[in-house]
């Protein structure tokens, strides 16, 4: 049953028989009705005034008419402007209830026998995760419930960048300051532990630089390579990355460590992967926290090398160049200027890297999409990337899907730590979760529980904020998170929708048996606001496909808002369960329930879990 396609025939038959022409499902085109016009669905008529040789106006009464009395799902019609407003009969709706409220699987589409991977989070193992993650993985973990609703097979992934200059920059670190901490010993977070040993690094490499710029050397480099009248602060500023490579200390300690690594020294392998596993526990616990998992992993120590098979055939096709070890890609006609794909000294380069491990995924897994979910400042990157796999023919070239995402930004003052570094993902859930204790006491609803009832209920409701607030920003938009804001019962928040959801359970534990939602069929004339409430339900399938198609799971984040709210407004102007008649309680009952679950069924596909009591 699909109101749509009933309407469009409806209008195809009508055209047919009013004005003898024949036209396809695709000439008629339909919306929504608006909020401040009667109806359900207005059909656009204008495209029928050839065939029709009348204004829209008179081409909207005859059809809406015939309509009226040849679809039985159609009770009633009006014409606004030429355009043509339909409204849905309550046998339809009330038949359309039914349905939904024994379909174990509404709003979950079939398989379509599609896989996707979709690659998230993938960070570097040198720090801890930070609020952009915290975006990344929300977008990444939203988008893969979503295709699976919408059919697909989900193949959760990540790159974890674990090797590299920044990586051994905190293994000397740790081996140089640490004396032996461990997290075990020291109870620091293993990620938080190798993040601050990086911090250090570039700290006493600061102190380092400042040093060498008394010395003899430092003035000679100065007055050699200087800009015309440039002051030494600033000549030191741009020469910061030079001094690493040509006179540092520990940027020679750092560059031997990874020549060490490369060459398989196993004293540094051993250091490697010890500091390594630190990270990985900590970014699992801070995965757990969260409630996410990912189905596979690859690691950039494994794939760093395999560009080269895809470079060899790139060369061979002409496709790259090479100019003396160097490969590139020349992207000027795309405006995007020359890739390096192999450095001048023969290394791998981040695109190698890239195209290595899109050839590794195709062969483990065939999927026909690749969606990599990455900040927006990599775009250039990603169309360097898919670009030399597209001109290579890659058979699954045409399926890979840059995510990017915007900037989260935190309130003025606060974007960073005194350290410089960004505010760690564990600082900001905690942070949620406190502000949703605060607002759990100013409530004092959930006194009467246990004191470990209450704790889960308040983590619940702190990660619903986070997650909301987050998500129901377009992907594409950069953005504030304000974590005061993100809990507030009466915003455009996660605990606002949780809220709904509770009040609905509440109401049907207190109807428990007192009840019969048989009833519910003789209840014919539904008030404004149930319609809406049916309308909203009924659009949900297809919106889980559209957004599946965008990527786009701030539309989920916006439905689940609009039809809360227009939960609380029905609340507020109706009665429920002491509705005027058994038949419109049965109804309302029934009604609330199928809310209820649509509503946490969507929260779900954003990875929101919905209390019962709050
Ligand atoms: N680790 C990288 C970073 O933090 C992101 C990796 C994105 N994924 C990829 N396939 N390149 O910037």
């Amino acid at each position: 049953m699909n109101i749509i396609s009933v309407i469009q025939e409806g209008v195809i038959n009508a055209v047919k028989a009013v004005y003898g022409a024949d036209i396809d499902s695709k000439q008629v085109s339909m919306n929504v009705t608006r909020k401040e016009f009667e109806g359900d669905y207005t059909v656009v008529v204008f495209p029928f005034s050839k065939i029709a040789r009348k204004k829209p106006e008179a081409i909207a009464e005859d059809l809406g008419k015939h309509i009226v009395e040849h679809v039985a799902e159609i009770s009633d019609f009006n014409v606004i402007k030429g355009f043509l407003n339909l409204s849905i009969g309550s046998e339809f709706w009330s038949e359309f209830l039914n349905a939904a409220t024994v379909d174990p699987d509404f709003g979950i589409h079939p398989s379509n026998g599609k896989k996707v991977m979709v690659e998230f989070s993938s960070p570097n193992t040198n720090k801890p995760l930070h609020l952009g993650h915290i975006r990344n993985i929300l977008l990444g973990w939203s988008c893969s419930k979503i295709l699976q609703a919408a059919g697909y097979e989900v193949i959760k992934t990540q790159i974890v960048n674990n090797r590299g200059i920044a990586i051994c920059k905190s293994m000397l670190s740790w081996k140089k300051f640490a004396n032996g901490a461990t997290p075990e010993n020291s109870g620091i977070k293993g990620d938080r532990m190798v993040g601050d040993y990086y911090v250090m690094f570039t700290k006493k490499y600061e102190e380092e630089y400042l040093s060498w710029q008394q010395t003899e050397k430092a003035i000679e480099v100065y007055n050699e390579k200087k800009k015309e009248g440039q002051e030494k602060e600033a000549f030191f500023k741009g020469y910061k990355n030079d001094y690493f490579n040509e006179y540092s200390e520990l940027g020679k300690e750092a560059k031997e460590m990874l020549l060490k690594w490369e060459n398989n020294d196993p004293d540094t392998l051993e250091l490697w992967k010890t500091m390594n596993s630190w990270v990985l526990e900590g970014f699992d616990k801070t995965y757990a926290k969260l409630g996410v998992d990912f189905d596979k992993l690859y690691f950039e120590s494994d794939t760093y090398l395999l560009g080269k098979e895809i470079i060899e055939k790139g060369l061979e096709k002409g496709i790259l160049t090479k100019e003396d070890k160097r490969v590139f890609i020349d992207l000027e006609t795309k405006g995007l200027g020359r890739k390096t794909v192999i450095k001048s000294d023969g290394t791998s380069t981040y695109t190698s890297q890239d195209l290595g491990t899109a050839q590794l995924r195709w062969n483990d897994y065939g999927t026909e999409k690749m969606v990599y979910v990455v900040g927006d400042e990599q775009i250039s990157h990603f169309q360097g990337v898919f670009e030399i796999l597209k001109k290579l023919g890659e058979p699954y070239a045409d399926g890979l899907y840059h995510l990017a995402y915007g900037m989260v930004d935190l309130p003025t003052g606060r974007m960073k730590t005194r350290e410089g570094t960004v505010v760690d993902a564990d600082d900001l859930i905690a942070e949620v979760i406190e502000e949703s204790r605060q607002n759990a006491k100013e409530r004092g609803e959930l006194h009467e529980m246990s004191k470990e009832e209450q704790e889960e209920i308040i983590r619940n409701i702190g990660l619903a904020a986070l997650k909301f607030f987050i998500i129901k920003v377009h992907p594409k938009k950069r953005m504030t998170f304000n974590p005061k804001e993100s809990v507030d019962l009466q915003g455009q928040t996660g605990p606002y929708v949780q809220n709904a959801y509770v009040r609905i359970q509440s109401i049907l534990r207190k109807a428990a048996g007192k009840a019969d939602l048989e009833k519910s069929k003789l209840y014919k004339d539904y008030e404004s606001l149930e319609k809406d409430l049916l309308n909203q339900i009924y659009q949900y399938p297809a919106l889980v496909k559209s957004a599946a198609e965008d990527y786009d799971p701030s539309s989920i984040a916006n439905y689940c808002y609009n039809i809360a709210k227009t939960f609380h407004k029905f609340y507020h102007d109706h009665s429920i369960l002491k509705a005027e008649s058994e038949e419109a309680k049965a109804f309302r009952l029934k009604l609330a329930k199928m809310v209820g679950r649509v509503l946490k069924a969507a929260m779900s596909l954003l990875g929101i879990e919905m209390p019962e009591r709050m």
